[in-house]
């Protein structure tokens, strides 16, 4: 008699509660899972809640699911400022910043304190798998997740195995990725992979557009709107990323590849320098207000 294989556990633990963090925990729990969301500091938490809790709503407001799922969702997902809850989760989502160095230090943490099975994936935008697998001591198990911004309203996932990756792993990330009503890409583990290669340089060609004086902001956007049927500009999609994570991608591409057509246009690097950082900071190409509005309706591609 053959035993009964195990329930897995359908319970997550997100590092990083910004834009994409907040975004994944509300899919997730909308899908039935358990999810501890975890920041740095208590502040930011309660901002990833509070969006959180307003992608929820405005789901809800389109019709996408009633007043009792919105709530059953959100008491599903619970603040966490420690790692403890590694131990018993099934998957880690990493959503931190963009930057490689604190990637490796969180993955490295992981690998201490997150049980044997445990799926540990990054959400990164650009970043190597591979680098970041290599700061643990389970290579097989570490992949890339990459959602799309803002994360209720975009179907894609892009996975990325690094080279040591293993199969086992890559099937699981896309189950997971699948239960969460997403649809599924691979791409290899090169900067960028496909999404952000094309999408940053689109952006940051615009940017270069609107430095050198050819076309004002509303017009570089409204031409990419109804000229090329996308829907929002360029440097609306700029703000809604963050300039903050768009130039780390250039500079990922730029260093990657070792090929100019990657280079920043220095009005981004001033902008990021003035810590305009787009809607997350309530002022990037636009103006927005109080800090960390909702993406606009019509969504878009992003990082
Ligand atoms: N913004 C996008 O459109 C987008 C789309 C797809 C993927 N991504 C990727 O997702 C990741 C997160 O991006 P984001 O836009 O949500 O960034 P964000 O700046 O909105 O959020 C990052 C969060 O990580 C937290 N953080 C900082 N240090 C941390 C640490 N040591 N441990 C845990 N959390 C820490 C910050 O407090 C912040 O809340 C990045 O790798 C980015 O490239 C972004």
């Amino acid at each position: 008699m053959s035993a009964t294989p195990p329930v897995p556990v359908r319970r997550l633990l997100v590092v990083g509660a910004g834009i994409m963090g907040s975004g994944v925990a509300a899919q997730a729990a909308l899908a039935g899972w358990t999810v501890d969301l975890y920041d740095v500091q208590p502040a930011f938490l309660d901002r990833g809640m509070a969006a959180l809790r307003r992608d929820l709503e405005a789901l809800r407001q389109r019709g996408g699911v009633s007043a009792e799922e919105r709530d059953r969702a959100e008491g599903r997902v619970h603040p966490a400022l420690s790692l403890d809850r590694a131990r018993e989760v099934s998957v880690v989502l990493e959503a931190a910043p963009e930057r490689l160095e604190l990637k490796r230090g969180i993955f490295k943490e992981l690998d201490r304190r997150a049980g044997p099975e445990t799926l540990l994936a990054s959400n990164t935008s650009s970043l190597s798998i591979t680098a970041l697998a290599s700061a643990t001591s389970r290579p097989d198990q570490v992949v890339g997740i990459h959602f799309f911004n803002p994360v209720l309203r975009m179907k894609l996932v892009e996975l990325i195995p690094g080279v040591r990756t293993g199969p086992g792993t890559l099937q699981r990330a896309r189950a997971f990725a699948e239960e969460l009503g997403k649809t599924v890409t691979v791409s290899q583990d090169a900067p960028g992979f496909v999404t952000s290669r094309a999408m940053a340089v689109l952006v940051n060609e615009a940017i270069w557009m609107l430095h050198d004086g050819v076309a004002t902001r509303e017009d570089i956007d409204q031409a990419h709107k109804l000229g090329f049927h996308h829907p929002m500009g360029p440097l609306e999609l700029a703000d809604l990323v963050g300039l903050d994570t768009l130039l780390s991608v250039l500079e990922r591409l730029y260093t990657g590849f070792r090929d100019p057509k990657y280079r920043a246009c220095p009005l981004l690097v001033n902008l990021v320098e003035a810590g305009r950082l787009g809607r997350k900071s309530g002022q990037g190409f636009y103006v927005y207000g109080a800090p960390g509005p909702s993406p606009p309706a019509a969504g878009g591609p992003t990082s």
